[in-house]
């Protein structure tokens, strides 16, 4: 019989839960935006955050209980993200795990967020292979890392500014075009030109990624070019973001001879994203691990998969954990 897992995601401004079974099927996933509530501020504001967690969370859970057609005391684990995110919403879903967890007798995992991003690979492929090279390109993050094997990661290099999401959030915002920035940016550019020769920045060095420069060159010359053409320059914006990590993604192909490339997080909800990954697999023979569009952004089915492997190879959490807000990704270091 499969055991079942219930997960719960609450580090930014999606309350999810889901249900997933130790063979990593996912038997119900349920996520609940906040994106309205954070509309009118062109970003996520902290504290309505984590009041609209508190008020959604035991409605999520009771849904994925009931679209996987079980009981809480069906369980036989929870697992929760503890960071990295904002320390009150993170605080909002430890707080109903653990209470969960107490109440229905089973054991509790915390999860590394990143690490949910990185399994969220399984959501479309049973059989992932390893080694990989992995792009994480979220709101919070931009790196690249070498998966050697569920949970274990080599980090190659990260950005040391904006992380891209935050890049399409920020122009989206000078350009008036609301928040979350991605949608709507890939959305106008897939109508656009690529004629402004916007930077493509840290090109040629290695696997370090820096965005806010980027980010500085569009909103200058939109500030000096007031008949500009947005769709123009959003194509533009986001042909330099995707030329800077198919190169560095390319670069770790060239080096390491992975198989196969996963790309991960919000932004790989992004088509043009997707379509120019799959390219470059394509051109290498390589297999593209890529979750679902939809399960892309942020969701408690990637927090169940990995929840399931960290208890596979570490057993339970020690319960004292708490908000992790600046969590990292362990590394191996070869
Ligand atoms: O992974 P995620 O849901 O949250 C974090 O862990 O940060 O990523 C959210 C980010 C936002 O910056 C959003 O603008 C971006 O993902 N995003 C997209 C698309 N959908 C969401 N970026 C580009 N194209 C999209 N279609
Ligand atoms: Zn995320």
């Amino acid at each position: 019989m499969t055991d079942l897992l219930l997960a719960i995601e609450t580090s930014c401004d999606e309350t999810a839960a889901a249900v997933v079974g130790d063979d990593l099927v996912v038997r119900s996933s349920v996520v609940a935006s906040q994106i309205d509530l954070h509309a009118p501020f062109g970003g996520v504001v902290p504290e309505l955050a984590s009041r609209a967690h508190v008020e959604l969370i035991t409605s999520i859970v009771e849904q994925a209980l009931a679209d996987a057609g079980i009981a809480g005391t069906d369980l036989s684990a929870i697992a929760v993200t503890s960071g990295p995110g904002l320390v009150g919403a993170l605080l909002v879903g430890i707080s109903a795990a653990k209470a969960l967890a107490l109440g229905w007798g089973v054991p509790l995992v915390s999860v590394n967020h990143l690490e949910g991003h990185l399994a969220s690979v399984y959501l479309s492929e049973t059989d992932v292979p390893f080694p990989h090279t992995a792009l994480l390109v979220s709101g919070g993050h931009c790196m690249l890392t070498r998966a050697l094997a569920p949970g274990t990661y080599t980090l190659l290099g990260e950005t040391v500014d904006d992380s891209i999401g935050e890049a399409y959030d920020k122009v989206a915002r000078y350009l008036g075009l609301g928040y979350p920035g991605g949608p709507v940016l890939d959305r106008l550019a897939a109508t656009g030109v690529d004629n402004l020769n916007f930077p493509r920045p840290m090109m040629t060095e290695g696997y370090v990624f820096s965005f806010s420069g980027l980010k500085t060159a569009v909103v200058n010359y939109v500030r000096k070019t007031p008949d500009f053409i947005i769709e123009d320059v959003a194509a533009s914006f986001v042909a330099a973001c995707m030329d800077v990590l198919i190169t560095k993604i390319r670069r770790a192909l060239d080096e390491y001879g992975d198989a196969a490339i996963a790309v991960v997080g919000g932004v790989a909800a992004s088509p043009i994203l997707r379509a120019r990954a799959q390219e470059l697999a394509d051109e290498y023979g390589s297999t593209l691990l890529i979750p679902p569009q939809s399960l892309a952004t942020d969701n408690a089915a990637m927090i169940g998969i990995a929840g399931w492997q960290k208890f596979a190879a570490h057993g339970e959490s020690d319960r004292r954990f708490g908000p992790q807000p600046d969590l990292r990704l362990t590394y191996t270091s070869s």
